[in-house]
């Protein structure tokens, strides 16, 4: 969940959900500053606006549930007004690294849906470059020839299968799929890596949204940064 305060995550979550018109559809992304977003949505309903969300995890639709929000889906609406979410990391240029929560196929669906795409995020996630792993999610039978074409890409990476546990075995994510955390280093050209890896077959999706942000919101302790692309 990052290194950021809870105060900061608050502060961008409960400022991005202000930018949710009524009648329109949302899309609810995942993790722990969205959450503070889908949260404040679930106030606003109670005060009246009317929105139907569109979650990007099970974990951000029983939150949705749980706040009263309406729901729906792509196949129903086809397209989002507003999508919110949070990253792993957010480079200068606006390009993120997501699938911290294995949730970066439904969250990439969602995103590309939405007029507007609104990031939110603490100072912790900001990074000049791209330097994180990139989660990717690969069906299962794919992991390990996934991984052999990552270490040979160039550049190379080096994946890690992810775990929950040693006890619980590998992650499985919402689609059923596995996730393979790949290290590239610093990432000097997001958008060929992503088109790379997008080509090996087995990836589901890969965690890079290159050019995809309309807005980053940086909550800090004491106020908001807004970023827009
Ligand atoms: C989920 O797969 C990720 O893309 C999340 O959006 C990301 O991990 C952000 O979570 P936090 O807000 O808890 O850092």
């Amino acid at each position: 969940t990052g290194g950021g305060s809870d105060e900061a995550k608050r502060r961008a979550g409960e400022r991005a959900a202000e930018a949710v018109e009524d009648g329109s559809v949302v899309g609810l992304g995942t993790g722990s500053t969205t959450a503070f977003a889908i949260e404040a949505i679930g106030r606003a309903i109670d005060d009246g606006l009317e929105v139907r969300g569109i979650p990007t995890s099970f974990q951000s639709r029983q939150l949705a549930i749980d706040c009263d929000i309406p729901l729906t889906s792509l196949d129903e609406v086809l397209r989002v007004d507003l999508a919110i979410d949070g990253a792993d990391q957010v480079s200068e240029a606006g390009d993120l690294i997501k699938g911290g929560g294995a949730a970066q196929t439904r969250e990439k669906l969602v995103a590309a849906a939405a007029d507007r795409f609104v990031v939110v995020a603490d100072p912790s996630k900001l990074s000049a470059r791209l330097e994180r792993s990139v989660p990717i999610e690969v069906v299962p039978d794919a992991h390990t020839v996934v991984a052999k074409r990552v270490r040979e890409l160039e550049p190379a990476g080096e994946p890690t299968l992810r775990e929950a546990s040693q006890k619980d075995g590998p992650v499985v994510t919402d689609n059923g799929n596995l996730m393979l955390d790949c290290e590239f280093g610093s990432i000097t050209d997001p958008e060929t890596l992503a088109t790379q890896l997008s080509n090996v077959p087995g990836v589901v999706e890969h965690g890079l949204f290159v050019g995809m942000a309309d807005a980053v919101y940086v909550g800090t302790d004491d106020g908001l940064e807004v970023r827009r692309f």
